[in-house]
């Protein structure tokens, strides 16, 4: 089935009617930060280090789309991208608005916190998809950003929701709004790609190349910062044995009964199979 991509269409479905009832759901859980963040250090320090990778990713992805619109080539490409460049621009914004909240009693700033968390191979990665989006390539623009960068990230959200809930059910739900979001740029990416590369053998084999590389790199990245962040909850949920004691990281899993090695294996699993679909729906396999 074809996929409208007017703005009109986008407008109806997404600020108008998705966007609306997250925030009405979002304005009656209210914003204040729980107390149980505030007044334990070590979880305070995971929210604080979680919500500045949100953001690195978020700025990184709206700064990337927006580009894209530079040099899409179809009116269906171009609209695509300029709604992927504005939900960026929320997501940018609602997690750098929690990550304040978060930064309020810390002393720190929002800025000091985010450049902490960008690794040297993840600030080369972005480095590579400016590059590419900039030197004017959009296919090969779209594949960075929307199959492998978020490709690979969009699955860990569903994750992070589940470990939030029990103790931020504000930031779980910013997560879940996101999460939307990212399920139908990897959708769309993958559809725009397979078709933008119909008939051109040449051009796909060097875009399956270009996405089997940056695959391999975001890979590692994302082993750094699953091991980083599943030892970090395992330690805080073991601190507040109450608070996660019912909370599963997948479903039928409880975080408290299950060792950290075998929740980043689970997690990892699920990304490698996402990953692997998507690359197939958009033709790269
Ligand atoms: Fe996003
Ligand atoms: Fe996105």
């Amino acid at each position: 089935m074809p996929i409208d991509t007017s703005i009109k269409h986008w407008v109806n479905k997404v600020p108008a009617r998705q966007w609306q009832k997250e925030d009405q759901a979002l304005f009656q859980m209210g914003a204040t930060l729980p107390l149980t963040i505030a007044e334990s250090r070590p979880l305070a320090e995971v929210h604080r280090l979680d919500l500045s990778l949100f953001v690195v990713f978020e700025e990184a992805a709206l700064r990337i789309s927006g580009a894209l619109t530079r040099r899409a080539p179809t009116e269906e490409a171009l609209n695509f991208s300029a709604q992927q460049t504005l939900d960026e621009a929320r997501h940018r914004e609602i997690f750098w608005q929690r990550l304040g909240d978060s930064c309020q009693a810390s002393g720190k700033t929002q800025t000091e916190i985010s450049e902490a968390i960008l690794t040297p191979p993840l600030r080369r990665f972005l480095e590579r998809c400016y590059e590419v989006v900039d030197g004017g390539d959009f296919i090969e623009g779209l594949v960075l950003m929307n199959l492998v960068f978020e490709g690979m990230a969009y699955p860990l959200y569903a994750y992070e929701r589940r470990y939030w809930q029990p103790v931020d059910p504000y930031l779980a739900a910013l997560v879940h709004s996101a999460f939307i979001d990212e399920s139908r740029h990897v959708a769309y990416g993958a559809h725009l790609v397979n078709q933008l590369l119909q008939g051109d053998s040449a051009h796909q084999a060097k875009v399956k190349k270009l996405c089997q590389e940056a695959s391999l790199a975001m890979g590692e990245i994302f082993t750094y910062y699953i091991h980083k962040f599943v030892k970090l909850f395992d330690s805080v949920a073991r601190l507040h044995q109450d608070l996660f004691a019912t909370a599963e990281f997948a479903p039928g899993h409880l975080i408290a009964a299950t060792p950290y090695q075998k929740q980043i294996e689970i997690i990892q699993a699920s990304i490698t199979k996402q990953h692997t679909e998507l690359l197939a729906r958009a033709g790269l396999t």
